[in-house]
């Protein structure tokens, strides 16, 4: 396996210097890996570049990029974009001796049957040794919020930097939905990592206070942080909202037409209901194009799409009647209130189906209808 340790750096001077020789010194314990570094700075003005430098000239395997500060998830990001292709594997970690390169060899181990790698220090073994109660508090109480707010409640330590990635789930990952600029970054990646499918492992670990240096957490930070948990579960809400709706207008639009073209215009009413059906429903699609999928990037045709739409709802319809027939006849229920069964069915089955079928939406929506019926696997400890 090729694997990179990513360093994002923000005027760590004082201590890459030697995070690099450490990793250096771990790497010869690694055999069956091709190991490298790559160290983003984002124009640090203590000189860290100049001191990375330094290796990148002595060693082949030591890389630098450099960008504007645009806070830690931007400078991961850029970092990923740098290596996924060339790389199996990728392992995230701080620059300022937190996390311990000793680490490395038992997450690579473990991506030999995990995608994801969590380093832990909420499960047993893992450890914050140095952290007074209140830091400790802070801590865990942003992950449980991040747990239970952003859906995340298999994960431990949802906010951890030590962690190790294989290249092919970052490739599924779109960038453009992450968002996120600053430490909030880490639970948005795990949450669409988490959402594709990544089959995810937390180990233990111990994390050290900062050596020398500053923390570079800001209150931005914080408070980006925790609307974005919100956040996380609102991007699958808002667009079921408008889904449905969208979905209700229709129906109000199908049943006036019903009893138009029936009662004013005197068809039979099956004749009318054809149409009203079909009207409705290509109504519905201009809408949701225009509306609930404003962000598509599918670049199949509007009339494709359009008809792709018109198969799903033609077989959510299918439902509708199958479960308003079947409630009624064989369970005495009212026929309304079969029909509302049918209505919620049929709409649950729309909504996944032109999701994935007729816009094709690549975002953590999309992967939500995959995390309902797969069984993700998330193990703790070793
Ligand atoms: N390139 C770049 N740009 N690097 C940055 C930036 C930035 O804007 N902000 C921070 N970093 C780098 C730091 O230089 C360091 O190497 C690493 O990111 C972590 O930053 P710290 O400032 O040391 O973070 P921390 O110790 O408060 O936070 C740690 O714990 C968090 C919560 O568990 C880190 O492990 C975080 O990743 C983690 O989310
Ligand atoms: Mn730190």
């Amino acid at each position: 396996m090729k694997a990179c340790v990513i360093i994002p750096t923000y005027n760590e001077r004082e201590n890459i210097s030697g995070l690099i020789e450490l990793l250096i010194n771990v790497f010869k314990s690694i055999k069956s890996h091709e190991m490298h570094i790559l160290v983003v700075d984002d124009n640090s003005p203590d000189g860290t570049a100049n001191a990375v430098k330094i290796y990148t000239r002595k060693y082949s395997n030591v890389h630098l990029i450099t960008g504007e500060k645009n806070g830690l998830g931007s400078a991961y990001i850029r970092g990923f974009n740098h290596v996924k292709e060339e790389f199996d594997a990728v392992v995230m970690m701080d620059a300022d001796f937190s996390h311990d390169p000793k680490k490395i060899p038992l997450f690579l181990e473990e991506l030999r049957d995990f995608d994801f790698v969590i380093g832990s220090r909420y499960i047993d073994h893992g450890e914050t040794p140095d952290w007074n109660l209140s830091r400790k508090i802070i801590s865990r109480g942003g992950n449980f919020f991040a747990r239970i707010v952003g859906g995340l409640y298999k994960v431990h330590d949802c906010t951890s930097g030590f962690r190790a990635i294989k290249t092919s789930l970052l490739k599924k990952v779109d960038f453009r939905y992450l968002s996120t600029k600053g430490y909030a970054f880490q639970i948005t990646l795990l949450y669409e990592l988490f959402m594709s499918g990544a089959k995810i492992k937390e180990i233990p670990i111990v994390f050290y206070d900062r050596r020398v240096g500053k923390s570079k957490l800001s209150k931005k930070d914080i408070i980006e942080f925790f609307l974005n948990s919100y956040r996380l579960r609102l991007r699958t809400g808002e667009r079921f909202a408008k889904f449905t709706t969208i979905g209700f207008i229709g129906i109000i639009i199908n049943t006036f037409l019903l009893w138009l073209l029936t009662m004013v215009f005197g068809i039979h009413y099956l004749v009318s209901g054809v149409i009203a059906i079909e009207v409705s429903i290509l109504l519905n699609y201009i809408f949701n194009d225009l509306y609930t999928f404003s962000d598509n990037i599918d670049s199949t045709n509007y009339f494709g799409r359009m008809l792709k739409f018109n198969g799903v709802a033609l077989y959510g319809f299918l439902i509708n009647l199958s479960i308003l027939y079947l409630l009624t006849a064989y369970t005495g229920l009212n026929y309304l209130v079969s029909n509302l069964a049918g209505i919620f069915a049929a709409t649950i089955w729309n909504y996944f189906a032109v999701l994935d079928y007729t816009w094709r939406v690549k975002s953590v929506v999309y992967y939500t209808r995959k995390s309902i019926f797969s069984t993700i696997k998330v193990k703790t400890g070793s």
